[in-house]
């Protein structure tokens, strides 16, 4: 898989892809993260990717043409599946979303700030805006990181579990059970005894006992 993310602070995501298991699994090679800078884009020498609103208003509105170039430039040199806008009013993020978008060979992700870009850009170039939650984020920069973060670690060999994304929270619409690692006794807190038991299907089925009484729990929604 391939990743373009297109920004106006390619710095703010520098550091994000370059370590743990992103860092790996660009190594690893299972999928490439490529940062662009809008102004890298910009058809003048001030280096200019923004502009006032028409009809007036407070905040900037980023320009279609730097991001029209950058798109472009990028669109030709391969095919895209998708070309996502991060945007407060997109749909909702959802692991259902994350698992079709892991299946995918080529995104593009734009992070709009300020005011948001110019409609004309979603009008003639995306083909899917994303929110990541109700509250508003002061760029689309974070959105993309979660975004990312979220479909890589489903690529296969990324995990070293295979397993380990299947029974993540969500992927059944059931929250994930409680882990417990060693000391089996810390300050008179003991372990669930049937995890120390070695009977692995006692085990199994405890964990999904705990699964659904913490999604009745906390998540009553996700069992509907
Ligand atoms: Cl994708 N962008 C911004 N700026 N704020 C958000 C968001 C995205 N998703 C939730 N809040």
């Amino acid at each position: 898989m391939r990743i373009d993310i297109i920004t106006c602070v390619p710095n703010l995501l520098d550091s994000f892809f370059a370590h743990s298991i992103l860092k790996r699994a660009q190594q690893g090679g299972f999928v490439e993260v490529i940062l662009h800078d809008i102004r890298d884009y910009s058809i003048n020498k001030h280096r200019t990717i923004d502009d006032y609103a028409f009809g007036g208003g407070a905040g900037m509105v980023l320009q279609i043409e730097p991001i029209a170039r950058c798109i472009r430039a990028l669109q030709a040199e391969r095919n895209y599946d998708e070309i996502i806008y991060l945007t407060p009013d997109g749909e909702l993020m959802q692991q259902k979303m994350v698992n079709q978008l892991s299946l995918k060979g080529n995104l593009i992700m734009l992070c709009g700030h300020y005011k948001g870009v110019d409609q004309r850009v979603r009008d003639l170039f995306i083909t899917k805006e994303i929110s990541i939650g109700d509250y508003v984020l002061s760029g689309g920069e974070l959105a993309a990181a979660v975004l990312s973060d979220a479909i890589i670690r489903l690529l296969p060999g990324v995990l070293n579990d295979e397993t380990s994304a299947l029974t993540d929270s969500f992927q059944d619409n059931l929250l994930a059970p409680p882990v417990y690692s060693r000391p089996a006794d810390f300050e008179g807190n003991l372990v669930p005894d049937i995890l120390m038991s070695g009977h692995e299907a006692k085990v199994e089925e405890w964990r999904y006992e705990q699964s659904v009484k913490r999604t009745r729990e906390r998540r009553p929604d996700l069992l509907r």
